[in-house]
C-alpha cells in the first residue's frame, strides 16, 4: 500500500486543477492580496516560515488574477536560482530575471510560440526583425538586449581573470567598469517593462503586469535584504506591480520591510482544526489507490504540535503513515503521530542551528569587509 503523502507539493504549481482540489482556507489572505493588488495598484511582501503554503497561495493568486481580472498580467518569476542570471550582484540579477521571464512568458504564453523560437531569432539581422510585428520584435529587441548584456558581463570577467597575473592597475579598472556597466539599470528597467506593456500587453487587451516573485525565501536571508534594499527604484516603477515572497528565519525578531510594499502580509499556519483535517482528507481522497485512515486523535495531535502549520503537518502524516504501515496497524495511531513530531522537532533544531552558523558566517564576513 503506497504511502499517499510522499506524492505531494510544488507539483500543485502547474497544475491549476489540482491547486484548486487540493486547497484548503486562505479565503482572507487571498482577499486582502488580491485586493490590494487589483483595487489599490500596491506593492505585496508576502513573508512567513518554510512550508506555510506562501507559494500555494502564490498559485491561487496567479489563478485568480488570471480569471478575474482581464486588464492585469500575473507574471510568475522564481528567484532561487538569482545567482545564474547576473554575475554582478544580486540586485543586477533581479532586474534581469524579470524581464526575461516576462520575455520569455509574453513569447510562449500570450503569442503562442515556442522559445526554441525566441532563442535563435538571436542570431538574425536587423532586416529580418523589421518584417515583423510590433509584438514580437518588441519582446526580440528585449530579449536580445538582456542576451548582450550577459554575454559582455560574461567576456569581460573572463578577461580579467585572463590578464589577471600582473596586470596594471587601470587596466583591470577599466576591465571590471565594462562588466559594471552591463548591468541592467533601473531606469532601463522602467523603459524596458514600458515598451513590453505597451507594445505587447496593450496590443492583446491588458495594461498592468504583476510580477509574482516567488522563492525568494530559499536565497540567503542576506541576498534578500539586498535586493529588497537595492531595488527600491524598480519595485516603485509605475506601471509594474511585485509580489514579493520573502523567508522568514526563525531569530528574525526585526524584519527589514521596505517602504515600497504598502501591503505587508504575514502568512501563519491554519487557524482551525477543521482546516488540518480537510488538509489530510484532500491527501488520502487524491490517492488512487486504497489507503489508512487516521484516527482522529492524530489530528489533535499534530494540530497542538503544528498549529496549522501545512508542510509540518503532512511531514508528520508521512511519517506516520510509514510507520503504522510498517506495524501492520490498519490506522494511522496517535502513538505513531507522536513519534513522527519528536523526529520532525528534532530535525527542526539542528535546522535552525545550521542556519543560525550561516547568518553568523555572514556578519561576521560582512564586519570584516568593512
Ligand atoms: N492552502 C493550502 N491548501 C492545501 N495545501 C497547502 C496549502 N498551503 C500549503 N499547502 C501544502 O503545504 C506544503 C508547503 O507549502 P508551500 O506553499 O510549498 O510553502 P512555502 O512556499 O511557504 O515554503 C505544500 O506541500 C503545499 O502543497
Ligand atoms: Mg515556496
Amino acid at each position: 500500500m503506497a504511502n499517499p503523502f510522499h506524492i505531494r507539493g510544488d507539483r500543485y504549481e502547474c497544475d491549476r486543477r489540482a491547486l484548486s482540489n487540493m486547497r484548503v482556507d486562505r479565503e482572507e489572505d487571498l482577499a486582502v492580496i488580491h485586493s490590494a493588488i487589483a483595487q489599490r495598484g500596491h506593492n505585496v511582501l508576502l513573508y512567513g516560515t518554510r512550508g506555510v503554503g506562501k507559494s500555494f497561495l502564490l498559485g491561487l493568486l496567479e489563478m485568480e488574477l488570471a480569471q478575474s481580472s482581464a486588464t492585469i498580467y500575473p507574471c510568475r518569476v522564481n528567484l532561487a536560482s538569482l545567482r545564474s542570471y547576473a554575475h554582478a550582484d544580486n540586485a543586477s540579477a533581479f532586474s534581469r530575471a524579470v524581464l526575461l521571464q516576462f520575455c520569455k512568458t509574453l513569447w510562449t504564453d500570450v503569442l503562442g510560440k515556442s522559445y526554441l523560437d525566441l532563442r535563435d531569432r538571436l542570431n538574425e539581422s536587423r532586416h529580418e526583425i523589421h518584417l515583423r510585428g510590433k509584438d514580437e520584435t518588441t519582446i526580440e529587441r528585449v530579449y536580445g538586449h538582456l542576451m548582450l548584456l550577459d554575454q559582455a558581463a560574461r567576456n569581460a570577467e573572463w578577461t580579467t581573470a585572463g590578464f589577471s597575473v600582473g596586470v596594471r592597475g587601470e587596466k583591470k579598472e577599466e576591465i571590471s567598469r565594462e562588466a559594471h556597466h552591463s548591468q541592467v539599470l533601473p531606469f532601463e528597467f522602467a523603459e524596458f517593462s514600458q515598451e513590453l506593456i505597451e507594445n505587447v500587453l496593450a496590443a492583446h487587451g491588458m495594461n498592468r503586469l504583476v510580477v509574482l516573485c516567488d522563492e525568494a525565501n530559499l536565497i540567503p536571508i542576506f541576498d534578500q535584504e539586498e535586493i529588497l534594499s537595492q531595488c527600491l527604484e524598480v519595485f516603485s516603477s509605475k506601471r509594474v506591480q511585485f509580489v514579493f515572497v520573502a523567508g522568514l528565519a526563525p531569530w528574525d525578531d526585526k524584519v527589514y520591510l521596505p517602504s515600497c510594499f504598502e501591503t505587508r502580509r504575514e502568512l501563519k499556519g491554519f487557524q482551525k482544526k477543521q482546516y488540518v483535517e480537510q488538509l489530510v482528507r484532500n491527501v488520502l481522497d487524491a490517492s488512487d489507490e486504497p489507503c489508512l485512515d487516521f484516527d482522529p486523535q492524530c489530528l489533535d495531535v499534530v494540530f497542538e504540535s503544528y498549529h496549522g502549520h501545512p508542510r509540518q503537518t503532512l511531514d508528520a502524516c508521512c511519517i506516520a503513515y510509514d510507520y503504522s504501515a510498517e506495524a501492520g496497524a490498519n490506522m494511522v495511531t496517535p502513538q505513531s503521530i507522536m513519534r513522527a513530531c519528536r523526529e520532525i522537532d528534532e530535525y527542526h533544531i539542528s535546522y535552525t542551528e545550521a542556519m543560525r552558523r550561516e547568518r553568523d558566517g555572514y556578519r561576521d564576513a560582512d564586519r570584516q569587509s568593512q
